[in-house]
């Protein structure tokens, strides 16, 4: 079964605690929260304060996807604020494999994530490290965006190329009841939903309804 990752950007940021409670009670796997700097992303969001108080709202693993031009300088900030799965893009990382190695030194599983223009071979000497590979079904930034098709063969070579190895395939951006079936069908783990989770309020319906 598909595991439900909604994210936190689609959330009323007054009652965060409450969405929290409400989106663990709703079936949700874990929480993906998107951190953006205003830099590698043209939007800017939230940082490790906000990942501690989520933290404390709930037991669920927070699945932290950070935007930014220097996650390199970050790691131990979000480690300390409890996060579970660090995500980081591949197209500001020069020295990939040492950061990957960074975050699992502070006790974190590791993520990648690639641009919808970026292709999965940039993994290809990094495979066995990875935790997660974090698939961008559109470009970073926004939620409410529509899925890019071309990815759906991103996510069929990752499964590929995945062999023996233990990373999940996780997808974002886009994802509605219809995409998801076609990422499941192409090999997808992981779905991260913002606005198709938050939509009407139902949380537990949609999350249904995605899986
Ligand atoms: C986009 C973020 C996504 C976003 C998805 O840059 O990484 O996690 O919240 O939102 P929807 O599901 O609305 O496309
Ligand atoms: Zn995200």
């Amino acid at each position: 079964m598909v595991l439900i990752a909604p994210s936190i950007l689609s959330a009323d940021f007054a009652r965060l605690r409450e969405e929290i409670v409400a989106l663990e009670q709703a079936g949700a796997d874990m929480i993906h929260i998107d951190v953006m700097d205003g830099h590698f992303v043209p939007n800017l969001t939230f940082g490790p304060q906000i990942v501690k108080t989520v933290r404390e709202s709930t037991q669920l693993p927070l699945d932290v996807h950070l935007m930014v031009d220097n996650p390199d300088k970050m790691l131990e900030w979000f480690a300390q604020a409890g996060a579970d799965i660090l995500t980081i893009h591949a197209e500001v990382c020069p020295h990939l494999d040492k950061t990957i190695q960074n975050i699992h030194n502070l006790g974190m599983k590791a993520g990648v994530s690639l641009n919808p223009a970026t292709s999965e071979k940039t993994l290809e000497y990094v495979l066995d490290k990875l935790d997660q590979i974090l698939v961008m079904s559109v470009n970073p930034g926004f939620g409410g965006q529509s899925f890019i098709q071309e990815q759906l063969a991103k996510i069929s070579a990752l499964k590929e190329m995945r062999k023996g190895r233990h990373y999940q395939i996780e997808v974002d951006g886009g994802i509605n009841a219809l995409t998801a079936a076609e990422c499941v069908s192409a090999g997808a783990d992981i779905l991260v939903a913002g606005t198709a989770v938050f939509a009407g309020g139902d949380y537990k319906s949609n999350i249904k309804a995605l899986k």
